[in-house]
Parts: C-alpha cells; structure tokens; sequence
C-alpha cells in the first residue's frame, strides 16, 4: 500500500516556479489553483496531493507533520529555526539576497541604529555576530517605506533586482545571506514514508538538475 505524500507549497511567486518542476518530476495538478476554492489541491497522482499556503506558514505545516514535504524560501526558514525539518533539496528557484539597505549615507555616525524588518531573527543574529547594538522594528511588508518616513535608518529585505530600493531613493548596504527555495521534509515522513519521501526527493534533484541545463 503506498501512503499519502503531502505537500505544502507557498503561493504566489515560488508556487509559480516550483509547478514546472512538479511536471518535470510528472506531478501536474488536477485542480486549477487559479479557479478552484479548495484548499487541498488533487494531482494525477492519486497519492500525490498539494496545499497552497503563505510562504511563513509552509515550516509550520512541515514541522507537525500537517504536509510531509514542503517548498518554502530560505528567508523563511532563517525565521523559522528548522525544528522538525530536514532540508535536502536547494530546488534553485525565487533567487535573490537578503541584504541591509537605506539611504546613501544612513550607517554614518556611532548613534544606535534601528532596523526595520520582517527578518527580525536573522536580523538579531547578523548584528549579534557583528557586536552591533541595534533596535529592530518588525514590520510585515513595504520595509522600503520606514526610512522614507524616519520610522528606521535601515531596513533589511529582500533584493532581487534592485528596482524596489531605486525606485525609493535607496541603496543596498551589505549582503546578509543568498536566498533560493528549499524542499523540506518531516523529519518523522522521512522516517515512516521513507522510500516514497525519498523517491520524490530524487525526482526533484534531477528536476532541478534538468532544469539548471
Ligand atoms: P505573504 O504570503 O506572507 O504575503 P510574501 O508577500 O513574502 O508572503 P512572496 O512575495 O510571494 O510572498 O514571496 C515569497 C518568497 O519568495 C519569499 O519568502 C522569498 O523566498 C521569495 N522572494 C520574495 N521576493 C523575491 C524577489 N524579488 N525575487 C525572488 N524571490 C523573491
Ligand atoms: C520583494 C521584496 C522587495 C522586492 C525586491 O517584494 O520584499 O520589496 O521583492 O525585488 P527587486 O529587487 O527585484 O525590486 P515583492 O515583490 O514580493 O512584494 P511584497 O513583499 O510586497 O509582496
């Protein structure tokens, strides 16, 4: 009998990459995520079923055994801690940088810095390591805008291409940590579904392989 694989993927941009490594791996959704309200998702895969949920909840679902197996960010997992959770696969998708940014001149002078982020743990731990004291202000969203308000001197997020901190006046300050998105795994799945766990893990390295050309 084979059992059920689960598994949770973030919606939005990572959901948008990861689906052609899903078909590569020769899992394709039944349903239409786009249309269909449900919330467990079928594939042609009768044991094969996928929940699309926000990216921050992906490690929560995966950490208590809710999906086996998951696709979230690296920035994610830093926040996360990655209790419960292995993470054998770098699937080498949503690439970018977390990174401080602010205005040109904003690190200048010995004052106490505030920082302004969703990052708040991998944010701690980065001045902690540098001995800085800094006040860090968590925000959920639109981090760009809290230097341009005088609510933070620095913000830490996410750069891509650098088109948010431009278009705001704002420069990248240091690098932090390169992000990509990781496939997670149960740690008691890898246990007790252990040859299916380990099969789809397979196919998604060598989807990632195919894919990287
Ligand atoms: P929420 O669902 O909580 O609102 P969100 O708005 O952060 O999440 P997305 O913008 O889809 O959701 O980002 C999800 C993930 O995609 C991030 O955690 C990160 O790993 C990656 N990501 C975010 N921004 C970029 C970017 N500009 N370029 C590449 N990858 C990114
Ligand atoms: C992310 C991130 C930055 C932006 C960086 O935001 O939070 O604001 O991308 O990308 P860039 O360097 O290419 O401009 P996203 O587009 O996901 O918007 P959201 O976080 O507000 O959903």
């Amino acid at each position: 009998m084979t059992d059920t694989l689960t598994i949770a993927v973030s919606k939005g941009r990572i959901f948008k990459d990861t689906r052609p490594l899903l078909a590569r791996a020769g899992i394709e959704l039944r349903d239409d995520p786009d249309t269909s309200r449900k919330l467990i998702l079928d594939t042609n895969q009768d044991n094969v079923k996928i929940v699309l949920i926000r990216a921050t909840d992906v490690p929560t679902y995966v950490q208590y055994g809710a999906a086996d197996l998951g696709v979230t960010g690296k920035d994610v997992l830093m926040e996360h801690g990655g209790a419960g959770l292995y993470e054998p696969l770098d699937l080498n998708i949503a690439r970018c940088k977390l990174m401080v940014a602010g205005k040109p001149d904003a690190a200048a002078g010995n004052r106490r810095l505030r920082i302004a982020t969703k990052y708040v743990e991998a944010t701690r731990r980065y001045y902690a390591a540098q001995g800085k004291q800094v006040e860090i202000i968590k925000l959920y969203g639109s981090m760009e805008l809290a230097p341009l308000v005088g609510l933070a001197d620095l913000i830490v997020d996410l750069v891509d291409t650098g088109n948010t901190l431009k278009a705001n006046g704002l420069v990248p300050l240091t690098h932090i940590a390169d992000i990509s998105s990781r496939l997670i795994v149960n740690k008691a799945s890898m246990k007790m579904k252990h040859a299916q766990v380990q099969r789809f893990i397979e196919q998604m390295r060598a989807a990632v392989q195919e894919q990287r050309g």
